[in-house]
């Protein structure tokens, strides 16, 4: 055990600040070696909602600068900016034009460079989005290459014949319809995994993968410390067209190869790029089974440094859109599949939100709003002692929620408006059930303005912004957050510090100890030093745990209700309390 005992004031105001500002390079004491991306705690960045600087409406690069001094109070240690890019922005930013040229809605290079050298200031490191399963059709690239069947940069993307008047195969994008799309011009189709704004490149091509690397090359040289790969797991096809079975389709079966291919191409990325740097490389990795993923992340392959997996997110999300409900059993099977202690060359990421999903406190957390603090302070406790590098995404260290969606014209996002007219237009689905379902489940959800006062628009921008705001910003804000030591806020700060003062809840060995339970969720992490008990009540009702047989609590490192005690062999617990003990 090392450091000084906060248990007693964990969560009290005197301790939030005190340990505030954080450097990248510390590494606790018994990692020596572990690389900076195991030990840090990341926090997402979406641009376009995050802080307008220049009074547009749409977040942007001054925004974020001006922020950092509240992410480095937080105690964060590096952010991942999501994309960023020169993008006609049918996909907000995931269609990109030139990755060389920040997107000017988002500012200038030099807007960047301020951002990114501020941030190095105060010990923040920066990944960069890249998204090269494919471009947006603007790319110089996709230009020449649909301009001619012989231009140089056809080969670019995948182009092929269609067959009897129909597209090659049956395969179906991520957004619904087919993935392929005629090109007039040429005669030939070109396939696409999301919107058909979005050619796939064709990383066959020793040239595509060239221009990739150099453009990676460009962003590590500038100073980024890493990147996270955008739909990585869809860039390798199969060597020869087929179709999908009639049945494989409604389930959204990918046509992308995670074999060798794959494999193949994230080997050579690390060769050219990543070999000999300390460079962090972060998959999307959508729709891999686990033992694809740990061979992906695996430290000793050289592919990736470690991925995303959706085998959680997607269980409450049926189809993308439609609101499943949320087991205890689900999350529980999943903490412990993804603990990957039985492989120890790979390193799991740890999230409960993006900018693809609904907010975690709104899917997870109580519904009663007595409990909403409450059960967002017991997820990042969760969050922040499982093994594996946590990524909290914006606006969730202050408990934001779902926004009340009403009508679709109030959604922005590609994928809502599709199924509208794939599910509604069509009459397979009432509005009705598709705006209760869209709006518990929309990626719009996490796109909404950040809430940083209580002033207009929320201190998001001083016009009005791109996107709605949330009305309950009057009471969810960071600056309300910041001075209330009882805060969602303040329990993140509180929670980093602890992951950073007891490194088991970083590295230790993950073990369940409520196999059964559907309220109550415990487990123990354990190093050489200590043994942790973490002990969550995922209920509105109050419950008792047993602690493991013979033990006791020696020391409380973190409450999310201010306890102090455990006297008994049982723990007596409050609807959502949260506890994380030594025993
Ligand atoms: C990833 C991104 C998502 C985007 C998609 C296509 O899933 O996170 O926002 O729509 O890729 O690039
Ligand atoms: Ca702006």
């Amino acid at each position: 055990m090392t450091g000084i005992d906060l248990s007693r004031r964990s969560l009290l105001p005197l301790a939030v600040g005190f340990w505030a500002t954080t450097s990248a390079s510390a590494s606790p004491p018994t990692q020596p070696r572990a690389p900076w991306w195991k030990n840090s705690v990341f926090y997402e960045i979406y641009p376009r909602s995050f802080q307008d600087g220049n009074s547009d409406g749409i977040g942007d690069f001054i925004g974020m600068k001006d922020r950092l001094e509240y992410l480095a109070e937080l105690g964060v240690d590096a952010i991942w900016v999501a994309a960023c890019f020169d993008s006609p922005n049918v996909d907000n930013g995931y269609d990109v034009r030139d990755y060389r040229k920040i997107m000017p809605d988002f500012g200038t290079m030099e807007n960047f460079d301020a951002f990114l050298a501020r941030a190095k200031q105060l010990g923040i490191r920066v990944i960069l989005d890249m998204v090269f399963n494919h471009t947006s059709d603007q790319h110089r690239w996709f230009i020449a290459s649909r301009s001619s069947r012989n231009n140089r940069y056809r080969d670019f993307y995948h182009w092929h014949d269609g067959k009897n008047g129909a597209p090659p195969t049956n395969w179906q994008t991520q957004f619904g319809g087919s993935a392929w799309t005629l090109d007039e011009k040429t005669g030939q189709y070109y396939l696409h995994s999301f919107e058909a704004q979005q050619p796939d490149l064709n990383w066959e091509n020793p040239e595509v993968r060239a221009e990739l690397y150099a453009i990676l090359k460009f962003w590590a040289d500038k100073g980024v410390d890493g990147f996270r790969f955008d739909a990585i797991t869809f860039i390798a096809k199969p060597e020869k067209l087929y179709d999908l079975t009639p049945e494989e389709i409604p389930a959204r079966k990918t046509f992308a190869d995670h074999g060798d291919r794959l494999s193949f191409y994230l080997k050579d990325m690390y060769e050219h790029v990543f070999k000999n740097t300390d460079l962090y490389s972060v998959g999307e990795n959508w729709g891999v089974s686990r033992d694809e993923y740990a061979r992906i992340t695996d430290s000793r392959n050289k592919e990736l440094s470690s991925g995303f997996r959706f085998d959680f997110q997607i269980k409450d999300n049926v189809d993308a859109w439609r609101k499943g409900t949320f087991h205890l059993s689900d999350l529980r099977a999943f903490n412990r599949d993804n603990s990957f202690d039985d492989h120890p060359g790979t390193w799991p990421v740890v999230w409960l939100e993006d900018h693809d999903y609904s907010r975690s406190v709104s899917r997870y957390g109580s519904q009663r709003p007595e409990y909403r603090d409450r059960s967002a302070k017991l997820l990042a406790t969760m969050m922040l002692s499982l093994r594996g590098t946590p990524f909290i995404y914006q606006g969730q260290e202050i408990g934001m929620t779902n926004f009340p969606f009403k009508s679709i014209d109030q959604f922005d996002d590609v994928f809502a408006h599709n199924e509208w007219r794939l599910q509604v237009e069509s009459g397979h689905i009432s509005s009705q059930e598709m705006l209760v379902n869209l709006a518990a489940t929309t990626r719009d959800n996490t796109r909404t303005p950040m809430q940083w006062n209580d002033g207009p628009n929320a201190g998001f921008s001083v016009v009005k912004p791109w996107m709605l705001v949330n009305p309950n910003f009057r009471t969810i804000n960071c600056s309300a957050e910041s001075s209330d030591p009882r805060s969602v806020l303040s329990f993140y700060k509180a929670m980093i510090r602890t992951r950073k003062q007891f490194p088991v809840l970083i590295h230790g060995t993950y073990k369940d100890v409520s196999p059964d339970d559907p309220q109550i969720y415990a487990y123990i992490r354990e190093d050489s030093t200590n043994r942790v008990l973490i002990a969550l009540n995922f209920s509105d009702d109050e419950k008792t745990l047993p602690l493991p047989e013979g033990k006791t609590v020696k020391r409380i490192i973190a409450s999310n209700m201010d306890r102090t005690q455990i006297q008994s062999s049982s723990m007596h617990m409050q609807p959502w309390e949260s506890v994380v003990v030594i025993l």
